[in-house]
């Protein structure tokens, strides 16, 4: 399949043979990432990696993968550079187009990813905006199939903030079959244009929002949580926490769950949202996940730039 050239922006850029293909690739990088480091197919490729917020997992596996891939990642913080305090984005991205081969980036306003895009003349990849977290969302479902064998039919209990990563999984749980039960406090359920997008493209009634951490996690095969606390809300955070009490992902909410449930989280994790016995408990996978973050960037990569 040929990807080369596509920017990654959203999930919704991909279609469900695409993501197919890109979770083939991914488990073909895992099963013989040294025959990579050989055969360096992103020889001679640079890729700029803009961070305006912090990051662990994703520059680092970004970081690695464009090595081992036989190519260079530029590491562009967020006081390295000229964007937004000197130079304006559009300029930027029209200036770095000219030298590297793509662009990964890292932004408060999903429109700053769509500029660059429209600017690069390069592929883009989003890193994560307050929007979408496309990445994310490869390496989450990357370990559903690891660990339950599928993706179809798969019951997914999200509890917690419907934003960026929670978006994601919406979009990849439309295209591949799964079904969702998102559990929000009130005030912070998924974006309506997200809800909108999913109901739209939905084979049947897979996505379902409420209130209630119980119901959503009723006999699902997958419960997941993100930090409360999203980079830039700090601010919020006495407010917040408020509002989110009682969605705590503890064993009393998981005793409701599938006998043989996995548990999720993108990773950093608070205590706020998920106790030490789930997320160090037998069910949880989130070590796995976060490893699948380079083996999914690695086969999204490989296949655009
Ligand atoms: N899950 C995730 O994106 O982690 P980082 O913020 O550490 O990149
Ligand atoms: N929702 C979180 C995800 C971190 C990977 C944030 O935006 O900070």
């Amino acid at each position: 399949m040929n990807m080369k050239g596509r920017s990654l922006l959203s999930l919704k850029d991909l279609s469900t043979k695409e993501i197919r293909f890109l979770l083939d690739e991914a488990l073909d990088f895992k099963k013989n990432r040294s025959t990579y480091i050989q055969n360096q197919p992103l020889k001679g490729r640079t890729l700029g990696m803009i961070f305006q917020k912090r990051s662990t997992r994703t520059r680092v596996s970004t970081e690695t993968a464009m090595f081992e891939l036989g190519g260079h990642a530029l590491f562009l913080g967020k006081d390295d550079i000229q964007l937004g305090v000197n130079e304006s984005l559009d300029d930027t991205a029209k200036v770095l187009g000219r030298m590297v081969s793509g662009i990964l980036a890292r932004v408060f306003a999903h429109t700053d990813v769509e500029a660059l895009a429209e600017h690069a003349g390069v592929p883009v990849i989003n890193a994560l905006s307050n929007q979408y977290h496309p990445l994310q969302g490869l390496a989450d479902i990357m370990t559903i199939e690891e660990h339950l064998g599928k993706l179809h039919g798969v019951n997914i209990a999200w509890i917690g903030d419907g934003n960026n990563v929670c978006h994601s999984l919406m979009i990849a749980s439309i295209k591949m079959g799964m079904n969702m039960h998102i559990a929000t406090p009130e005030g912070y359920e998924p974006a309506s244009t997200v809800v909108e997008y999913c109901e739209k493209h939905a084979s049947s009634n897979q996505i379902k929002l409420s209130h209630d951490p119980i119901k959503s996690v009723d006999s699902a095969n997958v419960v997941v949580t993100d930090t409360f606390i999203s980079m830039g809300q700090e601010s919020e955070t006495q407010e917040k926490l408020r509002k989110f009490e009682g969605f705590q992902v503890n064993e009393q909410l998981v005793s409701h769950a599938d006998r043989e449930f996995i548990f999720l989280h993108c990773l950093p994790r608070h205590k706020e949202e998920v106790s030490d016995e789930v997320i160090y408990g037998p069910h949880s996978v989130v070590f796995d996940e976060a490893e699948n973050r380079l083996h999914t960037v690695a086969a999204v990569l490989k296949n655009v730039l």
